[in-house]
């Protein structure tokens, strides 16, 4: 499998300068602005931003796949709509995570590329394991992990703290067999 990946509905693919206002207006909503680690000195994102995080994803060399973090593009106008990433780990463990414009959510888009890097990760990578990590607040993440056949393998109880509250953190896996045997 080579990239980009393609699906019935998406491309999963490297980042390209022109995404930046499309990247800046889905990522802008307040459900993915607290995921991002490349926002501004001032915490807001910007196209400037946007453009340091895709220049320095793409000085990543694809032949070492490490860490990846992929656009989530429409096949029928390849505007960027989300983005989902895999960061492979010692003793071939594999983490994901996803995220999705909101107008575009319900429809089984992010399931459909979640699927997609499962496989990318599983058959492509070799990894063994993939897991994600949520919290039982995130009740639209784990209902994805349970989609994808993933397990829940941890419930840390008041493991983060969010807006003022604990949160209880969570993590899902599965293992390439358990993949291998679903899909
Ligand atoms: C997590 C996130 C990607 C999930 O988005 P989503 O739209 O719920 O997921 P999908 O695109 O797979 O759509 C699934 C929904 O569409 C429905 N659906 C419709 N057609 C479908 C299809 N062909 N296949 C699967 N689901 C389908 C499902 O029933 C489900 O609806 P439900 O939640 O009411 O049961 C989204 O909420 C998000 O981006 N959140 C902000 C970022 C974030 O928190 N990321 C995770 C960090 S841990």
């Amino acid at each position: 499998m080579t990239l980009p990946i393609e699906t019935e509905r998406l491309l999963l693919r490297r980042y390209r300068i022109e995404d930046v206002p499309s990247i800046v207006r889905y990522s802008s909503h307040p459900s993915i602005a607290r995921l991002i680690d490349w926002a501004s000195p001032e915490g807001e994102i910007t196209e400037q931003s946007v453009a340091r995080f895709i220049e320095a994803q793409n000085r990543i060399n694809p032949g070492d796949p490490s860490w990846m973090d992929l656009a989530i593009a429409l096949r029928s106008d390849d505007q960027v709509i989300g983005a989902i990433g895999i960061i492979c780990r010692a003793h071939r463990q594999g983490q994901t995570g996803w995220a999705l414009a909101v107008q575009h959510r319900g429809r089984g888009l992010a399931t459909e590329a979640a699927a997609a890097m499962l496989d990318y990760g599983f058959l492509t990578l070799d990894l063994h394991r993939i897991y994600a990590v949520t919290t039982t607040w995130n009740m639209p993440s784990w209902k994805l992990m349970e989609r994808l056949g993933m397990r829940r393998e941890a419930h840390f109880r008041e493991s983060e703290m969010a807006d003022g509250e604990w949160r209880d953190g969570l993590i899902y896996a599965i293992l390439k067999s358990e993949w291998l045997e679903r899909r």
